[in-house]
């Protein structure tokens, strides 16, 4: 049996002057245990609502997503969400941030010590423990994130253009940290960004949604072995045929392309 399933999911929001926009149409997607999917495409094309969805955040008007073969129906620990780093509170430190999280799940005094423990090194921050996040580089930032999530030790990871801030020197350095990360985990990651280029770098599976309302337009496995070059053969191939596919997505519209940046420089969406 699959882990994830996204069974026709729909979504039409309903704003407050009553409009109706549909954000989502009929998108399926199966997802393995373990398994890294990265998801692109232009903006508007429903990335963020799905990872919602999945999340438990947002409700489909159609369809369902099952995990584990049980019905999704609102937020669970076993399903995170990792916000970018500025949702990390700044009065507390960062072993405080990385405990924050399991006060609400009822866990122990010392297993909150022993686990925020356990994350903070993984995410190689035993030295800046006790630090606050204005002391902290961006990229240290996005660790904390990262540690306060696994913390929890969830079954899924969601990640919506985690490091769409960083600098593209430290963005490298956290797509290779989050490898090394999900390799030591085992996790399943659903992870949205705007770069083709992150994508291939990361996933397992790379899944393109374009569309107003979105759907699933493409699905490309990624055989290659890690950690990947993006100067081979095959990763350049990879690359550009998946950046066609958006392209076609985006009906052919460049300056809908040009959004697209591979660096720092990109635009962060919102959180929806
Ligand atoms: N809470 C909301 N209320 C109304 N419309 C929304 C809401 N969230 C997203 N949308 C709309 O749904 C569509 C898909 O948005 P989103 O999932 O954020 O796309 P992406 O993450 O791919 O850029 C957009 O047209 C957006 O304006
Ligand atoms: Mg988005």
């Amino acid at each position: 049996m699959s882990f994830v399933t996204i069974e026709n999911v729909s979504k039409t929001f309903l704003t407050k002057a009553k409009k109706r926009v549909p954000a989502i149409a009929s998108a399926s997607l199966v997802v393995e245990r373990n398994e890294f999917v990265c998801i692109v495409g232009p903006s508007g094309g429903g990335k963020s609502t799905l990872l919602n969805i999945v999340a438990g955040f947002e409700r489909p008007t159609r369809g369902r997503v099952l995990v584990h073969g049980e019905v999704v129906t609102g937020p669970s620990s076993r399903r995170i969400m990792v916000f970018q780093e500025f949702a990390l509170f700044p009065w507390l430190s960062v072993r405080e941030n990385v405990e924050f999280g399991l006060d609400m799940k009822s866990i122990g005094r010392a297993e909150r010590r022993e686990r925020a423990k356990h994350y903070i090194a993984l995410v190689g921050l035993e030295r800046f423990a006790d630090s606050f996040p204005s002391e902290l580089s961006g990229g240290m930032r996005q660790r904390v994130a990262i540690a306060r999530a696994l913390a929890v030790q969830p079954e899924i990871l969601l990640m919506d253009e985690p490091f769409g801030a960083l600098d593209a020197y430290t963005r490298d350095n956290m797509q290779q940290e989050l490898l090394r990360i999900w390799e030591a985990e085992r996790k399943t990651v659903l992870f949205v960004t705007h770069s083709v280029e992150e994508a291939v770098t990361l996933a397992d599976t790379v899944v393109v949604m374009a569309g107003r309302p979105g759907t699933v337009r493409n699905i490309v496995r990624i055989d290659l072995e890690r950690p990947r070059a993006n100067t081979e053969h095959r990763f350049v191939e990879i690359k550009a045929e998946i950046q066609e596919y958006v392209r076609i997505a985006s009906g052919g519209n460049l300056s809908e392309l040009e959004s697209l940046p591979d660096t720092s420089e990109s635009s962060v969406d919102s959180v929806t």
